[in-house]
């Protein structure tokens, strides 16, 4: 057991996929793997075991935010011996040109957040993916036919902002933005392991135009197959 997290060691894959929404890891749970368990259920947060075409994987939450995904991924990855962690996320689109549902393979996140410098000492504030699952999923991507494509993101804080578009957007050509990927590839960064960090467009933030509920199921099952089948 960690702090936050009730399995005991051996009972987590050593690849897993973390949605935002707890909710989800019990849908991809019952509709996408064999032979699932629940293996830890702290804070509302569940985490399935079970198997993927003849792969172990667990399916958890990293709930909303950096510091959220901060506690869950480092646990993962230092008590649980966890190699690979896909985040599978949403965000909202700084550009008319990147549409509802498009899907993104998140190349670099910058961040104004201090995690990364105050956790580790790593004071650069954009952090890209970590080990080779981003080209896996790249390549799994053509195989599959899923178009996908390769940006940067701003990880913010801030949800609720005045801004169109903060500096550190355009300092780094982030198109999208979303809370969580700076802190998954900081631990990834810092612990020598792998991370990516696929998202689904669900909100425009020039129109404000925001994804249907049905269209957001189907672009989550999208992203569900290309992270199991990249593993
Ligand atoms: N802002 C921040 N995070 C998000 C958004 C957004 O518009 N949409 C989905 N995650």
């Amino acid at each position: 057991m960690s702090i936050h997290i009730g399995a005991i060691r051996g009972e987590i894959a050593k690849t897993v996929l973390l949605p935002g929404d707890p909710l989800r890891a019990k849908y991809i749970s019952d509709n996408f793997l064999e032979k699932s368990r629940e293996v830890s259920n702290i804070r509302g947060i569940h985490f399935f075991t079970g198997k993927y075409k003849e792969k172990e994987v667990t399916i958890g939450a990293s709930g909303m935010g950096i510091p959220s995904m901060g506690i869950y991924s480092y646990e993962l990855y230092t008590e649980y011996e966890v190699d690979t962690i896909i985040r599978m996320g949403t965000c909202g689109s700084y550009r008319l040109e990147i549409g509802l549902q498009d899907l993104i393979n998140v190349r670099l996140a910058a961040s104004e957040s201090t995690y990364a410098r105050y956790a580790f000492g790593i004071e650069e504030e954009s952090l890209s993916y970590q080990g080779d699952i981003y080209h896996k999923i790249n390549t799994t991507a053509k195989s599959l036919g899923t178009e996908i494509r390769t940006l940067n993101v701003h990880t913010s804080d801030i949800f609720y902002r005045p801004d169109p578009e903060p500096v550190i957007a355009k300092k780094y050509a982030c198109d999208v933005v979303e809370m969580e990927t700076f802190g998954l590839f900081a631990n990834a960064k810092y612990l020598k392991k792998n991370a990516a960090s696929i998202l689904s467009v669900t909100d425009i933030l020039p129109t404000g135009e925001i994804m249907s509920a049905k269209d957001r199921e189907r672009s989550l099952n999208q992203m569900i197959t290309l992270s199991l089948e990249s593993v």
